[in-house]
């Protein structure tokens, strides 16, 4: 099954096409970042209309690059959710209108289930092996999962405040670090020393695989405030000190998230904090395998992992894969995936 996928749930506007959900014919991304480098965010009325002025022409890639005529195409797989609903529309309305126009089945995929689904991208071993412990970690959520297919699962934990990629972009703000500030952070603190700070891990005490990082942010700026040297002399410290704080806490979820559940079989990093290195080497030595996107643009937004989902949730659940869902900035993901909610 041949879909395209078009992703415009933030600021990257992304076509691709996926067979089969998992090999990638084609995966355009066209990101307007560098505009919001110096803004220390996305401004969504400009990321809008940025989406406006890439969509056809992504598409057009997507197919082109493809080798794939619109008439080769089984159905379209669009994120109808969450983000922001200007960039949205844009995806769901250019979605809509091709399938109308060409009579193709649209699917409606959740954002987060995307993500969960980008593993099996170009994968050497493409045939899934549940029960699997995802952790899905981007700038809009940080869960952690127990699942047993592609569309069943039990949210074991989920942040309480910021999301992860939220933590990396909020410190690099503080640090006067470009967005998206998990890979400024990363860079910083390739020459600096994980431990020269201590950033203590938050919810510490408590039995639980729920996550925090709005404290790590708050420490981090009472540390710059009261800092007696100049910021310049130690950055690279403190950026390295400061990504190993929210990576150890992510590293300590999926330890425990194991422990509780032996009989997985393995574990899954996705989202756009799983292309994090320093997270990636915390989770070496696992007693059982550790899977992340095959490329980092897969952990990232892109459109690939739209059509991948697309493929499952047609495959597992064909009524739910025919429901035309609303554009919507904070869609829930039950819509789509049976999920078994936290206690
Ligand atoms: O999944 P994604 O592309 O978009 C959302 O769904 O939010 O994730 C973007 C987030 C941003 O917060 C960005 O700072 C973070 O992922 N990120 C990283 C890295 N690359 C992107 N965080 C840590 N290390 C990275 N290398
Ligand atoms: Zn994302």
């Amino acid at each position: 099954m041949r879909i395209l996928g078009i992703e415009t749930s933030c600021d990257e506007t992304a076509a691709a096409v996926v067979v089969d959900g998992c090999r990638v014919e084609s995966s355009v991304i066209s990101s307007s970042r560098e505009i919001f480098a110096h803004a220390g965010g996305v401004i969504p009325e400009d990321a809008a209309r940025r989406q406006m002025a890439f969509m056809i022409p992504v598409i057009h890639k997507a197919l082109t690059s493809a080798g794939a005529d619109i008439r080769q195409i089984d159905a379209i797989a669009v994120t109808h959710g969450p983000g922001l609903l200007g960039s949205l529309l844009v995806g769901t309305t250019a979605a809509r209108t091709m399938a109308s126009v060409h009579g193709l089945r649209m699917i409606c995929v959740h954002h987060t289930f995307g993500h969960l689904t980008s593993p099996w991208l170009d994968a050497v071993d493409p045939l899934p092996k549940f029960p699997c412990i995802t952790l899905s970690a981007s700038g809009g959520h940080t869960d952690i999962w127990l699942r047993t297919s592609h569309t069943e699962g039990k949210l074991l934990g989920t942040t309480r405040d910021d999301a992860a990629g939220e933590a990396f972009d909020k410190g690099a703000a503080l640090l006067g670090l470009p967005y998206p500030g998990g890979p400024s952070v990363a860079k910083t603190a390739e020459s600096g020393d994980p431990h020269a700070f201590d950033f203590p891990m938050a919810l510490r005490g408590e039995d639980t695989l729920d996550f925090s990082f709005s404290g790590i942010k708050t420490s981090l700026r009472y540390m710059l405030r009261d800092m007696t040297v100049p910021i310049a002399d130690v950055l690279c410290d403190v950026a390295a000190s400061y990504q190993h704080g929210i990576c150890k806490q992510l590293a300590d979820r999926v330890q425990k998230a194991i422990d509780a559940h032996p009989a997985c079989k393995e574990v899954h990093l996705v989202g756009g904090v799983s292309a994090n290195e320093h997270l990636r080497s915390l989770l070496t030595g696992l007693p059982i395998p550790v899977r992340t996107p095959a490329k980092l643009s897969y952990c990232t937004d892109n459109a690939a992992m739209i059509a991948a989902a697309g493929y499952f949730l047609h495959k597992e659940k064909p009524n739910e894969a025919l429901s035309d869902r609303k554009t919507s900035a904070s869609a829930p993901l039950s819509e789509a995936v049976s999920i078994v909610p936290p206690k």
